[in-house]
């Protein structure tokens, strides 16, 4: 029981400390200028948002990123919310890590209003490394889900006094996991972001799909920090910016149905990421900072004007499709540069 409330605390306690934890002034993708076209031969009508990612068909390349879950009505609500913003503007969605729902069937309610609230959406499950093949199979199973999640966070299990110490059997459990399941396993970073070598092992597990989750937005190393007693302050800033891991994966892993996120903020990031090579991309601390300071109605506003945003950039770049995007033309400056050119 002890157990229990304190994994409920930690939930409300990451929304909390996530919503304040993105200190980073400056964006990675501030450093990637996107080259203007004057002339351009598309008909704003025939702008299509639709994108395939894998075997997955996706009414948009914008996704909610995995967030929240278990614990109690907080969770649920947020939930319920980001579920119905997800059905009203045609947008895919996660759900946070279900273990605690696995250990605690009590707690699934809390997961699966995602589902109830959006019977015919594209939802992902969400789980650790440290899951089973029953487990993940749980998870799909508990949400209907069409793809499932893996999210590899080292660097917050370490700085986390109660977290994880023992990584071994990280890659042979992915192996089991995606050879296993029948749906698509996405793996992922919580904003650390995906290097080469990274990407590398897990392409030889099998793994086929990669979510960078890369730095600059929501910040794990500072969220943990603010709930340990002596801050392990050196990590605040540990991990690769998104646009750079987005490189570097596809740099060795082009064949890698790769999705974006860490620190997107609005479509223009989001157009950046799919020239890069994402198919899609993913949104959730600054999308849960809208629900929770302004409500529904506003996370609704928000989603249509991302979308906005990235029709936008589709005309003027002459994409009628977003995976037209990859490979348009634009430069990189200053950090970004540095980083590419001594990386790819
Ligand atoms: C997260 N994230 C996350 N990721 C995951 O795979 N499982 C999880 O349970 C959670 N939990 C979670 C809670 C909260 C409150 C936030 C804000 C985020 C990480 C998330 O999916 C994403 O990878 C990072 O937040 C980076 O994206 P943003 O926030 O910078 O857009």
């Amino acid at each position: 029981m002890v157990k229990q409330m304190s994994r409920a605390n930690r939930k409300l306690e990451h929304i909390k400390y996530a919503l304040e934890s993105n200190k980073e002034e400056v964006s990675a993708f501030d450093g990637m200028k996107i080259i203007h076209q004057s002339v351009t031969s598309l008909n704003w009508d025939d702008i299509e948002l639709h994108t395939k990612l894998g075997g997955l068909s996706l009414s948009s390349p914008l996704f909610v990123n995995a967030m929240t879950g278990g614990g109690g009505m907080d969770t649920e609500t947020i939930n319920k919310n980001l579920a119905i913003a997800a059905k009203e503007t045609g947008i895919s969605m996660s759900v946070g890590s279900q273990m605690s729902a696995i250990k605690n069937n009590e707690e699934e309610r809390t997961y699966r209003v995602v589902r109830s609230e959006n019977p015919n959406g594209i939802i992902f499950a969400n789980l650790g490394s440290e899951a089973s093949v029953e487990q993940a199979q749980r998870a799909v199973d508990m949400i209907e889900a069409d793809a499932l999640q893996i999210h590899l966070n080292v660097l917050q299990e370490l700085i986390m006094p109660e977290g994880d110490r023992n990584f071994e059997r990280m890659e042979s459990r992915i192996e089991a996991i995606v050879n296993r399941l029948p749906v698509p396993v996405i793996i992922k970073e919580i904003g650390q972001g995906f290097s080469k070598e990274s990407a590398l092992r897990m392409k030889n597990v099998g793994v086929e799909y990669i979510d960078v989750a890369g730095k600059g937005g929501t910040n794990f190393s500072i969220v943990e920090n603010r709930r340990r007693k002596t801050p392990l302050s050196s990590f605040d800033y540990w991990g690769i910016p998104t646009p750079a891991s987005i490189k570097e994966v596809h740099s060795v892993f082009p064949e890698c149905q790769l999705l974006a996120s860490g620190g997107i903020r609005n479509g223009l990031d989001g157009a950046k990421s799919l020239i890069l090579g994402a198919k899609a991309f993913g949104m959730a601390g600054s999308l849960l900072k809208v629900l929770v300071n302004e409500g529904l109605e506003a996370l609704v506003e928000r989603i249509e004007d991302i979308h906005k945003e990235v029709q936008m950039i589709m005309l003027m770049l002459e994409s009628k499709t977003p995976d037209q995007l990859a490979g348009k033309p634009h430069v990189f400056t200053g950090e970004l540069y540095d980083w590419i050119h001594q990386r790819i």
